[in-house]
């Protein structure tokens, strides 16, 4: 174990390739304002377009999609001032270091991550290599800021394992305590929130029916008939939590229903037990419009005018590699690179 101690910092990504909903907001977004106000570490918060492009991204589509996720982190309370909020692609050793970590990692490795597999499919063969190498540019993403802490969902597990593994072959390797091993954040009643028409499913942008997600950008009447016509069971909200075990679809509602009134399962519990989905849904409908409406407003506001987002990215990327530049340097120098003379 690392006997170094390491600045507390936190990191996190989100890939711009398409819509953000609430999965991303109470899985992510939400969870990193919390971790920005808590004051206690330096956050740093990027949009990870070299992974968007791991498939097929139409730029233009990618460049809107950049800006409206920044727009996304800023109204869901991300401050620019406080936290470093960054385009991967604009912070050059997030690549830089991804190379160094593609000759760490083993192919071995790679071919246990399941994400690759779900997202290749049937044809691997046709799959880039960069979707194949997807996870050691995350490991980078992280250990470029030599970061402690990383907020995701529960689905980033794997990837989070993997950057361990990188980051303590690297140190054994070259015999440095130089990376730290950075811990996984997974936390919160809303780590997977699930398809509304399908509780056994992840909510998810690439789901083809737009009833199974409440979007970010959906105004509060598509947000009331989502939730309404949500699948359930005909049976009442039980009395106890574990009563939800076999409910899929109900015991997702109430976890979105907490996570958005930041309750636990338990409190929602006691002040449903007994009511019919008839009473719980139009209660939890009005909570996602009350908490969401403001956000797609100000995200709105935002996109009006990109100017300020794109001035707000190249003053992120300034922050980021006043860090990233050095421990580059440093990992070069570790694995013998011969350095640029003063
Ligand atoms: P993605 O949209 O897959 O790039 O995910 C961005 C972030 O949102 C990651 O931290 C994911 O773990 C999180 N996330 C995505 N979908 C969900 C979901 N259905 N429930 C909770 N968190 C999610
Ligand atoms: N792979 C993450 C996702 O799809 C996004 C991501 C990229 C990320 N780099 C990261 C998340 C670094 C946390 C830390 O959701």
């Amino acid at each position: 174990m690392s006997d170094t101690t390491f600045t507390p910092r936190v990191f996190s990504g989100i890939q711009p390739s398409g819509d953000l909903h609430l999965g991303n907001y109470l899985g992510a977004l939400k969870r990193f304002a919390e971790m920005q106000d808590t004051g206690t570490s330096e956050t740093v918060y990027c949009m990870v377009d070299l992974h968007a492009i791991t498939v097929w991204q139409d730029p233009a589509a990618l460049r809107h999609s950049t800006r409206e996720l920044c727009a996304g982190f800023i109204a869901s309370g991300i401050d620019p001032e406080k936290s470093i909020l960054i385009n991967q692609s604009q912070v050059p050793e997030h690549a830089q270091l991804a190379w160094v970590l593609n000759c760490v990692a083993r192919v071995g490795w790679m071919n246990r991550m399941t994400q690759f597999k779900d997202k290749a499919g049937k044809n691997a063969e046709k799959a880039s290599l960069g979707l194949y190498a997807y996870p050691s540019l995350m490991a980078a993403d992280i250990l470029i800021y030599h970061a402690t802490h990383v907020p995701v969902g529960e689905d980033q597990k794997q990837h989070l394992e993997l950057t361990r593994d990188i980051a303590t072959k690297f140190n054994h390797d070259y015999g440095v305590d130089f990376f730290p091993i950075t811990e996984p954040v997974i936390e919160g009643t809303a780590t997977r929130v699930m398809s509304l028409r399908d509780g056994s499913k992840k909510m998810s942008k690439s789901d083809p029916s737009d009833m199974s997600r409440i979007n970010m950008s959906d105004d509060a009447d598509t947000i009331a008939k989502k939730i309404r016509k949500a699948k359930t069971d005909p049976e009442p909200l039980p009395d106890s939590v574990e009563g939800l075990a076999d409910r899929p679809e109900a015991r997702n509602l109430v976890n979105i229903y907490a996570a958005l009134a930041n309750m636990t399962d338990e409190q929602v519990i006691a002040e449903y037990a007994g009511r019919q989905f008839g009473a719980f849904k139009p209660a939890l409908a009005d909570l996602a419009v009350a908490h969401m409406e403001p956000i797609t407003t100000e995200m709105a506001r935002l996109m009006d005018d990109t100017t300020e987002i794109d001035r707000i990215l190249t003053q992120g990327a300034e922050r980021a590699r006043a860090i990233t530049a050095p421990i580059l340097r440093q990992t070069y120098d570790i694995i013998g690179m011969v350095p640029p003379v003063a």
